[in-house]
């Protein structure tokens, strides 16, 4: 397993640009399904993520490839096992998104349950209560959801909500299904986070007949047939808002391109109310901070509030405020793996519930710390480019998952980051 080796502290500055969006990239793969044909996706980022759904993909009958710029190919002519494996779906809960397609497709499908990770308990109990609603009959078998709807799907007036709000792939789940479903769908309280508006905008090209893209209420009239599709992935906006946290913690100037101010304003109205100067620039925006930042309180919603996805990041930021910040964490109560370890590196905080207090500190101390998910390993990364000294990260494959060789791209903006295999 690699570990990175990280020199700090460090003053980034220079150019960054940002990959293709993870998120939506993995929804759209699964829409590959819907149409049988040759569909492309343009700008995936290369990740271990999308490799192993596109593992997935062509073990229920896909053809996979990825071209020299990136572009995967999907050929999914024929499905010969409609069967998203535990080996698989493990690794990758995103896999749960095949569910709706496949149901489309061909009638049946078998889905491993995705099971918890790092950040909690991860139900699905949402996207099953959807699809029943299309009219499929759904059975829990040996921990594989086993669906079958060979009668076809029917529109129907779907509620989407749950006790913490919208779903994300709930919503790709149950919106895809229903494109080819009977009649019209109305789906009320659909998650509106950018990679959704992404998915719609895909199934759209592909025939899809789809309304009130980006807002809470989706109005999907069911087609007969949809056609493969041709389509250019969104920048990712996660990794996007790291690279702005990057800028900040280590009170440097970053131009960040291809990176849409429009999908992350809960961060940057954050960021500028703590003191980090955050101006839009052609394809994407600068970020600069000169002094400490002022504390803040933060709590996790969905879109388009302030996302659960950069919550740890911002605790390693706020770590070196100047005065106490709430951190507060609404949508996966339990996404503090990262704080015991940036405890290890001096920063001040209490975890009280699903709220963390976080003391500002003058600085961090480096040391050996241990990725754990996949944002909370990115937190990490940044705090050892503000600590003073080495900070090893170990598992840095929890990095991969989401950030393409991310120390390649820091380095050239003054990051001092060696990945090293232990
Ligand atoms: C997506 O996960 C993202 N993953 C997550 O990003 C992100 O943190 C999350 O949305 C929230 O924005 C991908 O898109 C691949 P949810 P998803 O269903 O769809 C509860 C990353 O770091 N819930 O929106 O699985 C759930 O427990 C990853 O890139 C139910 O109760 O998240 C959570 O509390 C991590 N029942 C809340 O809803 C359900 O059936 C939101 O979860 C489904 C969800």
């Amino acid at each position: 397993m690699d570990v990175f080796r990280i020199e700090g502290p460090v003053r980034l500055s220079g150019t960054i640009t940002v990959n293709g969006s993870k998120n939506a990239s993995l929804p759209i793969m699964a829409a590959a399904v819907l149409a049988p044909g040759k569909s492309r996706l343009k700008g995936a980022p290369r990740l271990s993520d999308i490799t192993v759904f596109a593992q997935l993909l062509e073990d229920i009958g896909c053809k996979v490839s990825t071209e020299s710029d990136g572009t995967v190919s999907i050929d999914s002519t024929s499905i010969g096992k409609p069967v998203g494996e535990y080996d698989i779906v493990r690794k990758m809960r995103a896999g749960i998104c095949i569910l709706g397609p496949l149901l489309a497709r061909v009638g049946r499908a078998q889905v491993s349950m995705p099971g918890g990770c790092a950040i909690g308990y991860r139900p699905v109990d949402i996207h099953l209560r959807g699809l029943r609603e299309l009219g499929a009959q759904i059975r829990l078998e040996n921990g594989y959801i086993v669906a079958d709807a060979m009668r076809g799907l029917c529109g129907n007036e779907i509620f989407l909500g749950g006790p913490f709000g919208s779903t994300v792939l709930g919503t790709a789940n149950v919106m895809m299904a229903a494109t080819l479903a009977k009649g019209t769908t109305v789906i009320e309280s659909a998650a509106c986070e950018p990679e959704i508006t992404d998915l719609a905008n895909c199934l759209n090209t592909m025939g899809a007949k789809i309304t009130g893209i980006g807002s809470p209420r989706l109005v999907i009239e069911g087609v007969k047939q949809l056609k493969p599709f041709d389509y250019q992935v969104i920048p990712d906006r996660i990794e996007g808002g790291t690279f702005m946290v990057a800028a900040a913690i280590t009170k440097g100037c970053l131009h960040i391109r291809n990176c849409r101010l429009g999908d992350l304003m809960a961060v940057a109205a954050l960021l500028r109310n703590i003191g980090v100067t955050v101006e839009t620039e052609n394809s994407g925006c600068i970020v600069a901070c000169s002094g400490p930042v002022k504390p803040t309180d933060i709590t996790t919603q969905p879109y388009p509030g302030f996302p659960t996805d950069l919550q740890a990041q911002f605790m390693a930021l706020l770590a070196l405020a100047e005065g106490n910040s709430i951190i507060i964490e609404k949508i996966f109560t339990d996404r503090f793996m990262h704080v015991a370890e940036l405890a290890r590196m001096a920063a001040d905080l209490r975890k009280e519930g699903s709220a963390v207090i976080v003391s500002g500190v003058k600085k961090l101390i480096a040391a050996p710390v241990m990725a754990s998910d996949l944002r909370a390993s990115a937190a990490l990364v940044l705090a050892g480019l503000a600590a003073e000294g080495t900070t090893v990260v170990n598992r840095v494959y929890h990095i991969d998952r989401g950030y393409e060789k991310i120390e390649e791209r820091l380095n050239p903006v003054g990051a001092k980051i060696i990945r090293e295999s232990d």
